[in-house]
């Protein structure tokens, strides 16, 4: 095991980050019971009090919070701390309906950055290093907590944001980062737009690539990494329990992500019982903050699909890929299917470039599935109609799914500015 870590804990024993791990497991349930109206009587329901969560097994016995539990508490019912101690806000733009509002103390945003920054460091990014941060600024989580972890880092910031891509992709050209920080599909509308310029991506000075806020697959680390020439890691967080950094894929050995467990403690759930799953076992993601002072997070069901792995650049436990969120998953014909997984098939297929979208249609009862996806401007010509065919049979062949695939002109599938937009109904 490595001890090149941003702070000694991430490489402690485990005996000694469980220790740590149920301390403060019992301080955020006493503080959340004593604090937050809503978590009084969600604990008294079940007839759980404090006192009775003495080891980390314990925290199975309490309920769940969900996202609707939160946004029931528009804007700012359900902090444990009051207003004025809030030092920031930030909301998750909800596609339907009211944002959740998420809020920090003064310690939180100290925590985060210092996540963040472990997060950075495992990614590859070392003191002294300019960083490219091209995530969103503003109420989104990726912008601003990507940005101070990487100034508590060390490291020189450009806080980019989101968008104006043919300025953002010069300024990348002039000051030369080691680093960038950028969801997978934005980054390679960057890619194209490096080509369109005439550059080669290759030549220039990027290394190291953290991606997330959306599903990626490996088949697109590889086309990642190939095209602009870097290590490209997996970056995962939400913003109800903090924001990016919640866990960090390794540089050293790109096998999932670790969780940085001694301020988030995770379970996995079977979707439809509840029931907490062993480690090794794909369900839900569950996680409990165990330092946050503002928003205290107990059992809070991410929605994401992933499983819990032992740790090997760490200690810390690691989570697989996230596939996707369960409410992305799609049903057709019977067959459970999620973007990403689409999106490994079609970067196998010769002449189709990695930007696509889902449809899903209705014919009579039967849920239909349309690609379209982008033709390839670099690869060699073939006819749109054989492309499209093999990659219909590829689909059907490893999901196992009958889909319509249609190829299109480059440049035709909307481009996005950060999380793409994988699915339209
Ligand atoms: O996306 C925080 C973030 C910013 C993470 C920058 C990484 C980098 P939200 O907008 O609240 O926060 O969205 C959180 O995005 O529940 C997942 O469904 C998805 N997600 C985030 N990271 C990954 C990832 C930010 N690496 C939701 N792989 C989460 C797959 C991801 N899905």
């Amino acid at each position: 095991m490595t001890s090149d870590a941003y702070e000694p804990i991430e490489t402690a024993s485990v005996d000694e980050l469980r220790a740590l791990q149920t301390e403060r497991l019992r301080a955020t349930v006493a503080r959340a019971y004593a604090n937050v109206v809503q978590y009084r009587e969600a604990f008294d329901r079940v007839g759980v009090h404090p006192e009775d969560i003495t080891t980390l097994e314990d925290l199975s016995r309490l309920p769940f919070l969900v996202k609707s539990d939160l946004r029931d508490a528009y804007p700012f019912g359900r902090f444990a701390v009051a207003r004025e101690q809030l030092a920031r806000v930030h909301a998750s733009s909800g596609t339907s309906g009211k944002p959740t509002v998420v809020g920090y103390t003064r310690n939180d945003l100290e925590m985060w950055a210092t996540v963040m920054a472990r997060s950075l460091y495992a990614a590859g990014a070392r003191p002294g290093d300019l960083l490219h941060n091209a995530y969103g600024y503003g109420l989104f989580t990726g912008g601003l907590g990507a940005h101070y972890g990487a100034e508590r880092l060390g490291c020189t910031v450009v806080p980019f944001g989101g968008g104006q891509t043919e300025r953002q992709v010069q300024l990348i050209i002039d000051f030369a980062p080691r680093v960038i920080t950028v969801t997978p599909s934005y980054c390679l509308n960057l890619i194209d737009e490096m080509e369109r310029q005439g550059c080669d991506p290759r030549a220039l000075s990027l290394k190291v690539g953290v991606f997330g806020a959306e599903p990626w697959s490996e088949a697109l680390r590889t086309e990642l990494e190939s095209r602009l020439g870097i290590d490209a890691v997996d970056i995962y967080g939400l913003s109800e329990v903090i924001g990016p950094g919640v866990a960090q894929e390794c540089a050293e050995t790109k096998d999932g992500l670790t969780i940085w467990e001694d301020h988030f403690f995770p379970e996995i759930i079977d979707l439809e019982t509840g029931m907490v799953l062993p480690d090794g076992e794909p369900g839900e993601l569950v996680i409990t903050s165990l330092t946050k002072e503002a928003l205290p997070v107990i059992r809070y069901r991410t929605g994401d699909i992933t499983a819990l792995r032992p740790g090997t650049a760490r200690t810390m436990r690691r989570l697989d890929r996230i596939t996707g969120r369960s409410d992305d998953m799609l049903i057709i014909r019977g067959v459970n299917i999620y973007p990403s997984q689409v999106e490994a098939e079609l970067l196998q297929v010769p002449g189709l470039a990695p930007h696509y979208q889902l449809h899903v249609g209705r014919e009579g009862n039967l849920a239909t599935l349309t690609i379209t996806v982008e033709r390839d401007p670099a690869g060699f010509a073939q006819d749109d109609a054989s492309v499209a065919r093999q990659a219909e049979a590829r689909i059907k062949t490893m999901i196992g799914v009958t889909t319509s695939v249609r190829v299109v002109d480059p440049e035709a599938v909307p481009r996005s500015q950060g999380k793409a937009q994988r699915v339209t109904k």
